[in-house]
């Protein structure tokens, strides 16, 4: 093996190391066969997937959220299911008393993928440690990127409105991302990048351990769920993830591009209200407008 070879393997060897990855091998070939049930697809989710779509945010294909077996019914829309994450590293056990500041000192100054070099700042999350709520986007924009916070550009304020309809304070919640640092000219992360960014996340996320997460966008409901199904057929839905509840619903910079997809994402929230037992502060109870 030459030098350099070696210093890669090194590299990649310390980075298994800070995510507390012992072992190597898991066979995914089960969960990957194993077909979910088919959600159905109103003509407004196929409008909604395909104005994603020409937005510009990737679509793809489905993975193992195959049709349901002929003969037996699609499932109710407020059916749980149980899909894993396949596309993000696990953490093979769980790391024994980890903190949000182990694994910000894990990240340190990273530079295992390749944004950290257009990157001003790591952007690692925000808000309430012991939060009963987690929202998870999808990286940092170019505010967040500027002030080491995640969510503080228009989409953020719009989703501070958000969580402020739902009664509920910023600092209450906790948000972070599936990648920590920026893309340039804020592209969709790539699949190296969530992969090695991923594992970062759902420590932070085992560590909070929320009741539940809202994933914002597409990129980070995929990338948790590990599949690839669009946000119109998973939105609004609750899935479980590693014992916490997961609903993915529409990022807030979507809603910024599609207002009319407002009405239904704040459907959404209020399915996330009642799970928390929250009344809105809004008097209207309306959605927020923004
Ligand atoms: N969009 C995201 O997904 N995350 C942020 O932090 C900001 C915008």
């Amino acid at each position: 093996m030459n030098e350099k070879t070696l210093a890669k393997l090194e590299a990649r060897l310390r980075y298994y190391e800070d995510l507390h990855l012992g072992l190597f091998y898991r066979n995914r070939t089960a969960v990957a066969a194993a077909p979910a049930p088919e959600i159905p697809i109103s003509s407004r989710d196929r409008a909604e997937a395909a104005a994603e779509r020409s937005a510009g945010k990737e679509i793809s294909t489905p993975t193992h959220a195959a049709a349901h077996p002929p003969g037996q019914p699609a499932v109710e829309p407020s059916t749980p299911l149980t899909l894993s994450a396949q596309s993000l590293f696990e953490p093979a056990e769980r790391v024994e008393n980890d903190t949000l500041d182990r694994i910000r000192a894990d990240i340190g100054d990273c530079t295992r993928c390749k944004l950290h070099k257009s990157r001003s700042r790591i952007v690692f999350g925000d808000g309430n440690p012991h939060a009963e709520l987690a929202l998870v986007g999808e990286g940092p924009g170019e505010e967040e990127d500027r002030q080491g916070l995640p969510f503080v550009g228009r989409a953020g304020k719009l989703l501070t409105q958000m969580i402020e309809a739902m009664g509920l304070e910023r600092k209450q919640v906790y948000i972070c991302n599936v990648v920590k640092c920026r893309p340039p000219s804020n592209r969709t992360p790539e699949k190296d990048e969530m992969s090695t960014c991923g594992p970062f996340l759902e420590r932070q996320l085992m560590v909070i351990r929320p009741k539940l997460i809202v994933c914002l966008g597409s990129v980070a409901a995929q990338a948790l769920l590990g599949t690839g199904e669009p946000m119109g057929r998973i939105r609004g839905k609750w899935f479980d993830w590693r014992g916490m509840k997961l609903l993915p619903t529409y990022h807030p910079a979507y809603l910024l591009r599609n207002p009319n997809a407002k009405g239904i994402v704040w459907e959404d929230l209020q399915k996330v209200m009642a799970e928390l037992g929250l009344k809105s502060s809004r008097k209207t109870g309306r959605k927020p407008s923004a």
